[in-house]
């Protein structure tokens, strides 16, 4: 195991958008807004964490753009001198309207999902069943850029015989946009949507890309998750691949997860959870009751194997709730 210096922090569970392989059809029950983390109580957590290493946080969802003054807890973050990185996960479908006030808040950064660039087929993955949805997202993409979220990265996770006859449309946004788009494989992570036969390698992606469009060259990278990157030859298209389920990337992992209702989860694929929420809402809080907790849930990161704990079914949470 790496040094943890890297904290993804779920701000909600909720979402506007629906995709097929995050929330199961007809997910109407969400995390009630009580049990949520307040944006104070998410400020301290990151304060007492950087203490232990971390200097980068992630927010991520649900969909992080949809709760109600996210920039205010960016601006907080932003006071912490240890955190050298913000970056943030979204769906894209807020960012036109948000990216100005989210860089003036402190964000550094964006990744955006899109798993298609077909207007139609965007509608039935997201869930939203709008035409429009992918163009108000193509249009968040742009306006990142123009307000300096970056490097501004697009996630894409692999679905077979949904989207990998679109790597030529990808590689073009790449090159068209100058940003980097990652294949992810589609992970089992509660919800039915998954099945083998919608699951398709990094590997056999890779190999069409060389075959089709050109050889892939290593590109140097500055932060490394477990995402490796390529240009592809002949092009000026930036590639990255994160194979969630083929490679075993547990021994280089750096990161661990907050979600939105308090948890400390120590690994995306295990159910092993701290309650740093109860600690922090003991009416005789001190903050070294939370340096205590979070030091001890450190210590316990060590034992655990990812792939184990997706092999023996342990992670029980719906993506959504965990934020990716
Ligand atoms: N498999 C792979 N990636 C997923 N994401 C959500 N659910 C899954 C899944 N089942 C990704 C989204 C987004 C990030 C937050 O997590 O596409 O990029
Ligand atoms: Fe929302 Fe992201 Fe899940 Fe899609 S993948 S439903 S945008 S949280």
């Amino acid at each position: 195991m790496k040094k943890i210096n890297y904290l993804r922090v779920s701000v909600t569970d909720r979402c506007n958008f629906r995709c097929r392989y995050c929330m199961p059809e007809g997910t109407k029950e969400f995390i009630p807004h009580p049990e949520i983390l307040r944006y104070e109580e998410i400020t301290e957590i990151v304060k007492v964490f950087t203490e232990f290493g971390i200097d980068s946080v992630r927010l991520t969802g649900g969909e992080p753009l949809v709760r109600k003054g996210i920039e205010n807890l960016i601006a907080q973050i932003r006071e912490l001198k240890e955190i050298e990185d913000i970056s943030l996960t979204t769906n894209g479908y807020l960012l036109s309207e948000k990216a100005r006030s989210l860089k003036e808040h402190g964000l550094d950064r964006v990744n955006i999902s899109i798993d298609t660039l077909k207007p139609k087929k965007f509608a039935f993955i997201t869930g939203t069943g709008d035409i429009n949805a992918l163009s108000k997202v193509l249009l968040g993409l742009k306006k990142a850029i123009e307000k300096g979220l970056e490097p501004v990265k697009v996630n894409t996770v692999l679905i077979k015989g949904f989207n990998d006859e679109e790597i030529e449309s990808f590689i073009k946004l790449s090159e068209d946009y100058g940003v980097e788009v990652r294949f992810i494989e589609l992970m089992p992570v509660g919800g039915k949507f998954f099945s083998k036969e919608n699951f398709i390698s990094i590997a056999s992606i890779k190999e069409k890309i060389e075959k089709e469009f050109g050889k892939l060259i290593p590109a140097q990278t500055k932060k490394n998750g477990p995402a490796k990157s390529f240009i592809v030859e002949g092009t000026n298209a930036r590639i990255g691949f994160i194979p969630s389920i083929s490679e075993h990337f547990c021994d280089s992992c750096n990161r661990v997860r907050l979600t939105s209702d308090g948890k400390l989860r120590l690994c995306l694929m295990s159910d092993k959870e701290v309650n740093l929420k109860s600690v922090i809402r003991n009416p005789e809080y001190k903050r070294h009751h939370l340096r205590k907790a979070i030091a001890e849930a450190l210590l316990k990161k060590s034992g655990i194997n990812g792939i184990e704990a997706l092999e023996s079914l342990g992670c029980s949470r719906k993506m959504f709730t965990i934020g990716g």
